[in-house]
């Protein structure tokens, strides 16, 4: 899972490639590289470390063209031989790859046995020398890409520079690849985002497509040359302004943001009533996401009154059931190029589905029929907190609209979580304890719980303390006997009617020496458990910020997983 960028024509590849990069650098940050073809033939440069390396390490060069890759590892260690680009064995190609390989080995294999040796454990550097090996045979490089794809068996985003050309070639399957054109000649890339352009025209290859762009664009399937249309994109503004990192950015700016996603959403027009019919008459509806989008789609579920069943993307594409004709699909992705939803849709592609994303440009949102955008502007920060506003508040109308109830109560909400917000100190004092601990429970009942998973999975993700979220009814059959002086509990409680039961709860930790943290929101307020996830999700940030970790960039993650 990686970003890749290739530039052919007369830019200033230095600049470009190194900050369409770090643009990119959300797919993955593990390692990172570049090639390019000058008069000398294929340089390439290269470090198991971030784009910030390049910048430090990378003279300023020109080239004929350009390709370069941020890497998220999925075969390998991080380390030099397997940082991307890879060059072939008789110097004749070189490769970026997003994607992975199923049948890699068994190719592998066979190259070996036909005197390759390969010095790294990727999938990316058998594609290279395989493609060589073919273009040995056959010496047609469409040919060999179009032998290539029928060979492979997985996800690929190939961009390629052969030693004798000045022009890029290309593979796509599975995973996003789009061709950009501009004044200075054309990028191949993983998306619109790795440059910093505000108007944008691209064109999204097709799986099994490949070709050639040099002044020309050459797209083939099977042989057959594929005519392209160019679609023009005017992209958001992203400004950190005064913040000390993208998710503090990101906290402060949800309130307004979600307002608007609220004004918008509740004109009855903006959620067609035939979408609202055709979900009202499935027999059932699966709700499909991924981390925290899966946490949204467990708040719908408790909401709609209809049968509802939210399912791991990851799960969803390997149920062996058989789809029932009368159920209906709704898919959340915020960042909307989530392989395994991606792998979702397509098992279901003739059956009525919805999708909900934070990318109205994305792969998801370009395979739906009925695509609805939440709105709230594009999230840099790996961890998702403005999303997943973004995502239940449009869940929330949603479900009500589907109830034929109303929903007044959610014009309050951004003014709510405003207060929240103007009263960081108190959430400053809190981290300031928390950061202390090395575990921690999150502890709810009902729809809390639901908030104590989010609030959990944020906390591990960007502080890296272990928690967990846990029913408040469980403890006592498992999880208490974790309890003791070090091991402390935030418990979640928006419901008047079981604070009682949560009283006992909290006796049995605190006889365990288990230290209590709790803050009282207004049970009178139906979005309450809403603004739990709100106020923990500075509480995480807060705790972050005070270990001094990088906020935005959690160890080993990406903020967007093109991959399986
Ligand atoms: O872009 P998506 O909503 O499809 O992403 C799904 C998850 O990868 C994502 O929510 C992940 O869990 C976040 N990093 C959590 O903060």
């Amino acid at each position: 899972m990686c970003g890749i960028i290739g530039l052919v024509g007369s830019f200033n590849h230095y600049d470009v490639l190194l900050k369409g990069l770090k643009r990119l650098e959300y797919r993955g940050y593990d390692s990172s590289g570049i090639g390019y073809l000058n008069k000398d033939g294929i340089v390439i440069n290269k470090y198991p470390e971030s784009v910030d390396t390049l910048f430090k390490e990378v003279k300023k060069f020109t080239a004929y063209c350009s390709i370069g890759h941020t890497r998220w590892a999925t075969h390998g260690k991080v380390s030099y031989k397997n940082t991307h680009p890879f060059i072939s064995k008789n110097g004749l190609f070189c490769l970026v790859h997003n994607g992975t390989i199923n049948n890699f080995l068994t190719l592998k294999e066979e190259l070996i046995s036909n005197g390759y040796i390969m010095n790294g454990d990727t999938d990316s550097e058998v594609l290279v020398n395989y493609l060589e090996y073919l273009f040995l045979n056959n010496h047609n490089i469409l040919l060999s890409l179009k032998l290539l794809d029928s060979k492979l068996d997985g996800s690929y985003s190939l961009v390629i520079i052969s030693k004798n050309e000045e022009a890029l070639y290309f593979l796509k399957n599975q995973t996003s690849l789009l061709l950009i054109e501009k004044e200075e000649g054309y990028v191949l890339t993983s998306d619109v985002y790795s440059l910093d352009d505000k108007e944008i025209n691209y064109y999204e290859f097709e799986d099994h497509q490949y070709g050639k762009i040099d002044n020309n664009v050459e797209i083939y399937k099977n042989d057959i040359k594929i005519s392209h249309n160019f679609k023009r994109l005017i992209k958001d503004d992203v400004n950190i302004n005064s913040c000390s990192c993208y998710l503090e950015k990101e906290l402060f700016e949800c309130p307004a943001l979600i307002e608007k996603e609220i004004q918008y959403y509740s004109k009855s027009e903006s959620i067609p009533q035939n979408v609202i019919n055709e979900l009202n008459s499935k027999r059932k509806i699966y709700v499909i996401g991924c981390g925290t989008s899966f946490h949204a789609g467990l708040i719908f579920k408790e909401i709609v009154d209809k049968e509802v069943e939210v399912i791991l993307a990851s799960e969803f594409i390997y149920q062996n059931k058989s789809l029932n004709e009368n159920d209906g699909y709704i898919f959340i992705s915020q960042s909307g190029e989530t392989l395994d939803v991606i792998r979702s849709i397509e098992k279901v592609k003739n059956a009525f589905f919805i999708s909900i994303t934070n990318n109205k440009d994305s792969t998801i949102s370009r395979k739906s029929k009925y695509h609805f955008d939440i709105m709230v502007q594009k999230e840099i920060s790996v961890a998702s907190t403005k999303a997943y506003f973004g995502e239940v508040v449009f869940l929330y109308i949603l479900a009500k609209r589907m109830n034929d109830e109303n929903y007044k109560e959610i014009f309050d909400l951004p003014f709510r979580m405003n207060q929240i917000k103007s009263n960081i100190k108190e959430i400053e004092t809190l981290a300031y304890q928390v950061k202390e601990y090395k575990n921690l429970l999150f502890l709810g009942k009902g729809i809390d719980y639901l908030s104590c998973l989010e609030c959990s999975l944020k906390l591990k993700e960007i502080t890296y303390i272990h928690s967990e979220a846990i029913y408040l009814g469980e403890l006592k059959h498992g999880p208490l006997a974790l309890i003791n002086k070090d091991f402390p509990s935030i418990i979640l409680i928006t419901n008047d009617e079981l604070k009682e039961i949560g009283e006992i709860s909290i006796n049995e930790i605190k006889s365990r020496d288990g230290k209590v943290f709790i803050k009282q929101f207004d049970s009178s307020y139906k979005l309450s458990f809403l603004l739990q996830v709100y106020y923990y999700d500075f509480l995480a940030f807060l705790v972050a910020k005070n270990l001094g970790v990088n906020i935005d960039k959690p160890r080993n993650l990406a903020k967007s997983v093109t991959v399986e």
